[in-house]
């Protein structure tokens, strides 16, 4: 290097022969692609480029990290794990979403303790279409389907459909069901020992007293329900102890029906007088007139001719779907079909008491308000079903599935904050998945106050779910899920229920 004024030290040493290093001259690197460019908030002015020509009004929040979870519908709630019937999209992850009631007892990290599914919303939002989607998905699990009464035989397709021929109830039929059969429980005494013997008479009594309390207490004078209290329990339970045999030590029990407990009532020997502590049969006749009366609905009244004799038919437990039509009861009322279902769920819940383990079921009530407007007690009998749904000694444990229109369906039984009324809500809470299809204002109001939706929960019922059958808010426990049931077209063909509609059209 030449210093400015002279020759410099790289002059001077290669005169003496050293060469000092020279640095290499810099490399020009090739600059990157730029991977990012920036568009404008309006986009870019191409075709395809999503260009807009004004600003949309989008509001600005600022939050931390922590916070922005919280923010719907970003960021959607734990998923579910993919098992059990696959009903159709969860609209807010996008992800398929799958119904598995019994799987997410068994799973500890989803909330949920019981299998109990009620269903509510508006007529025609598409409540029994998602119930038989379920039901049918999930035979492909091992699970049949029982039908507890069938009011607008609506299910006969499903059964047609596996080729099983649905059992119709109604008068001038010929079919009976015996709400006081033993059902499998009338088997295998000989097996039993003298405690287990006691054990299974017991559950027989409870259920029978549960289904005459519900009966009785259904019937009406003015507008008081007739009363079913501990002294109509004590009378009831000595006929049926006497009538089966159990009175006199015998085991197995005998298998007795409705007008045998009305007509054991109704000319009550002198012992049956005694052990009820009545002075006289004159008393006895006159304390138990409102429980004759309303008994004997059962065997001359409106109902004549259904529950009044041994069952007459054969269901085949081990068929995927077993379901009983309640239509021709229609012109009875609704009272009528309410007692059927009373009858039905008594029946039902016999034949499922030894269920072994291992055999599922679905088990499904449809129009289920007409059991609520019967009264306390006919509540009672469906709550205790629910209660059990988990089973019993390791048998038994259905989902037991309630459709309903709206929450004050629970609540007809009963003025508010009668004991009624309160039972009716318990057994809202009963069920811890609640699938709630399009409602109208007052009513997702009424359903806010009961489960505490909040307003996001509460729009989605009202405003989203209204939007198409088959959407609902899915309340999986406390978390919300929400849901568009997709019906294969030959499920469409098996769920449609217009056809008196397109008719009129
Ligand atoms: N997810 C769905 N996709 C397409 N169609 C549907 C869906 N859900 C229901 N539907 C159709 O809507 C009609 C009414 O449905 P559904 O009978 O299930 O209503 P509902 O709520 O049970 O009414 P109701 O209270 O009168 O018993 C049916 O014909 C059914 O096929
Ligand atoms: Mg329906």
């Amino acid at each position: 290097m030449r210093s400015p004024r002279g020759r410099g030290v790289a002059d001077l040493l290669s005169d003496f022969g050293h060469d000092l290093p020279a640095v290499a001259p810099a490399v020009a690197m090739p600059k990157p692609a730029r991977l990012f460019s920036h568009v404008g908030v309006r986009g870019l002015r191409e075709p395809d480029r999503g260009w807009v020509a004004a600003r949309p009004p989008v509001a600005a929040y600022q939050m931390t990290s922590d916070q922005a979870p919280a923010l719907w519908p970003f960021i959607a709630g734990p998923g579910l794990p993919p098992t059990g019937a696959q009903m159709g999209i969860d609209v807010q992850s996008g992800a398929a979403f799958c119904a598995d009631p019994v799987g997410w007892v068994l799973r500890d990290e989803i909330p949920v303790t019981n299998a109990n599914v009620i269903t509510m919303g508006k007529p025609g939002t598409g409540k029994s279409a998602t119930t038989k989607a379920f039901a049918l998905r999930m035979t492909d699990f091992g699970y049949r389907i029982l039908v507890l009464g069938d009011p607008k035989d609506e299910y006969e397709r499903l059964c047609h459909f596996f080729g099983v021929t649905p059992i119709a109830l109604g008068p001038g039929m010929p079919a009976r069901v015996n709400p006081l059969a033993l059902g499998p429980l009338g088997q295998g005494w000989d097996r039993l020992s003298g405690s287990e013997a006691r054990s299974r008479s017991a559950v027989v009594f409870t259920r029978w007293l549960n289904l005459v309390r519900g009966v009785v207490g259904s019937q009406r004078i003015g507008d008081q329900r007739v009363p079913f209290g501990p002294n109509e329990a004590a009378v009831v339970r000595a006929a049926l102890e006497r009538l089966t045999g159990y009175a006199a030590g015998s085991s197995p029990l005998r298998e007795t029906t409705i007008p045998r407990l009305w007509r054991a009532l109704d000319e009550p020997d002198d012992d049956l007088v005694a052990q009820c502590r009545f002075v006289d049969r004159q008393q006895f006749l006159d304390e138990t007139r409102l429980l004759r009366n309303a008994l004997g609905q059962l065997v001359s009244g409106v109902l004549a001719g259904l529950f009044d004799d041994h069952t007459n038919i054969d269901v085949d437990w081990d068929a995927p779907i077993q379901s009983l039509s309640l239509s021709r009861l229609s012109p009875l009322g609704d009272e009528a079909i309410g007692i059927a279902l009373l009858a039905l769920n008594s029946w039902g819940r016999g034949m499922r008491e030894v269920a072994p383990p291992g055999d599922l079921r679905v088990v499904i009530r449809d129009e289920v308000w007409k059991v609520m407007r019967l009264g306390v007690d006919a509540v009672k009998a469906l709550d205790e079903d629910f209660r059990l749904s988990r089973g019993v000694a390791g048998k038994g444990g259905d989902i037991q599935w309630v459709n309903a229109h709206k929450p004050s369906d629970m609540l007809t039984v009963g003025d508010l904050g009668s004991q009624a009324a309160n039972i009716a809500r318990d057994l809202m809470h009963l069920a811890d998945v609640k699938i709630l299809h399009g409602q109208k204002a007052g009513v997702a109001a009424e359903l806010d106050t009961m489960l505490g939706l909040g307003p996001q929960a509460s729009d989605a019922i009202t405003g989203w779910a209204m939007q198409r059958r088959g959407r609902a808010l899915w309340m999986v426990g406390e978390r919300a899920y929400k849901v568009e049931t997709h019906l294969h077209p030959a499920e469409t063909a098996l769920t449609w229920t217009n056809e008196a509609l397109e008719g009129a059209a």
